[in-house]
């Protein structure tokens, strides 16, 4: 199993390109099952999630041919099974993103539930419930969802109980070729699918126009037009990377993303006292000499401030010039980062959903242990600006989805190797 070896403390200088968004990717490669001809995809990001949806992709009965001259990869329909199996769907919980699809174009499907991880229970009723609407029936046996619309799927107005990035996905996914018109409210509004995933699958020649904040309009298509598509720059590694380059009182510049689409995490970096420049698709940040605490930093759906950089923010504010509290508002146990930066130094203690930071620690290298994918990254982070060598183990969760990081850290200063 690969570990880092870091040896801090590190100051960050020069620039990083992002990688193409993995979670804007993932409903996209999903979105293909939807095409009768070829489909083009530029700018997938190089990681394990990434690679077993083309495997769910493949498994299904696509051809997916990588282009090497341009880094894309063509997505070429074949002999569709609609099986999606519990080998390829345990590992990435995406994988419930081919049911709305595979519902929609071949009116069955059965997928493997996807099941809980360590971040919390992960249930997927909102889809189902949302998929039920549209003309869906199902029955669960063995941990299998056994699905058909035997008439098509036909539209609806839906509004969800609570917001979910998954659930609005799917019930997009599967309104685009639905007969008639579907109306869904509460929807989740991250850029990979209000801007993304909506471009996508527009270009292609769905009707999809967002009406309100938080209500869309699906037009349901009788089919969709063979497309190349550039997935847009990963937010989450572009708000792990600022943060980096402030914990590191360092100086980076990120290019690919506009800025905007981060601002509420640049606006609460600016608060804790870095500079930041931005640009058209880059920022200039630079890390402050005394990092200034938070009162309270709560996680919470776009555009609030997102759960996949609670882990990162965390590592941040032990550096902080004093108490500061995070409150975890999306998953019911996003704090296994916590007993991991403690063995650096960190002064964290846990009540409830709330993690009160006390500020102002040095890290010291020691051995630790990843659990998920952010809380991985966190740890790299604080290892970064520790003394002396960390060792991170398990650093396969990284690898879901940060393309390369430790040449992408190794390049703007951080000594950091991968140990096989
Ligand atoms: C997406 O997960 C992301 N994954 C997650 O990214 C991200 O943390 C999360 O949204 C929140 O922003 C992808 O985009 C592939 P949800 P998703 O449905 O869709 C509850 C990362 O690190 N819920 O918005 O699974 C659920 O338990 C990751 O890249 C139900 O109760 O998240 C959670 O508490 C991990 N029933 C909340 O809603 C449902 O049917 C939000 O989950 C669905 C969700």
């Amino acid at each position: 199993m690969d570990r880092f070896l870091i040896n801090g403390p590190c100051k960050i200088k020069g620039t990083i390109n992002l990688s193409g968004s993995k979670n804007a990717s993932l409903p996209i490669l999903a979105a293909t099952i939807l095409f009768e001809e070829p489909v083009e995809i530029k700018n997938l990001p190089n990681v394990k999630d990434i690679r077993t949806m083309l495997d769910l992709i493949k498994s299904l009965g696509f051809i997916v041919k990588k282009n090497k001259i341009n880094n894309s990869i063509i997505i070429k329909k074949k002999n569709i099974k609609t099986f999606a199996s519990y080998s390829l769907v345990k590992t990435m919980r995406a994988g419930i993103l081919v049911l709305g699809p595979l519902l929609s174009k071949y009116k069955k499907a059965t997928t493997s539930l996807p099941g809980g991880c360590l971040i919390g229970a992960r249930p997927v009723n909102f889809h189902l419930n949302a998929l039920g609407k549209l003309g869906m029936k199902h029955c669960i046996k063995k941990g299998y969802i056994y699905a058909n619309a035997e008439k098509g799927l036909k539209g609806s107005t839906i509004k969800f109980p609570k917001i979910s990035v998954g659930a609005t996905e799917n019930a997009i996914l599967a309104a685009t070729l639905a007969q008639g018109k579907t109306i869904l409210k509460n929807c989740a509004i991250e850029p990979e699918i209000k801007i993304d995933l909506t471009n996508f699958l527009n270009k292609a020649g769905a009707k999809i126009k967002w009406i309100g904040k938080r209500s869309v309009e699906i037009e349901g298509v009788k089919k969709l037009n063979s497309i190349s598509y550039s997935v847009m720059a990963d937010r989450i590694e572009c708000g792990t990377f600022c943060v980096a380059a402030v914990i590191s009182k360092g100086e980076v510049k990120i290019n690919g993303l506009n800025p905007k689409i981060i601002s509420t995490e640049l606006k609460l970096l600016k608060k804790i006292g870095a500079k930041i420049k931005n640009f058209e698709d880059s920022i200039l940040i630079k890390g402050p000499k005394k990092i200034k605490s938070i009162k309270l930093l709560k996680t919470k759906e776009y555009d609030g401030f997102p759960t996949d950089l609670q882990a990162p923010f965390m590592a941040l504010l032990c550096k902080a010039n004093g108490k500061s509290v995070i409150q975890e508002r999306i998953f019911e146990n996003r704090f296994t980062h916590v007993g991991e930066l403690k063995r650096l130094g960190a002064k964290i203690s846990i009540i409830k959903n709330k993690a009160i930071i006390n500020g102002n620690s040095n890290f010291e290298g020691a051995e630790l242990m990843s659990s998920d994918l952010r809380a991985s990254v966190a740890l790299v982070i604080a290892a970064i600006v520790a003394k002396g060598n960390s060792i991170i183990n398990r650093i396969y969760h990284l690898d879901r989805g940060y393309e390369k990081i430790e040449n992408k850290l190794r390049k703007v200063g951080v000594n950091i190797k991968r140990l096989s």
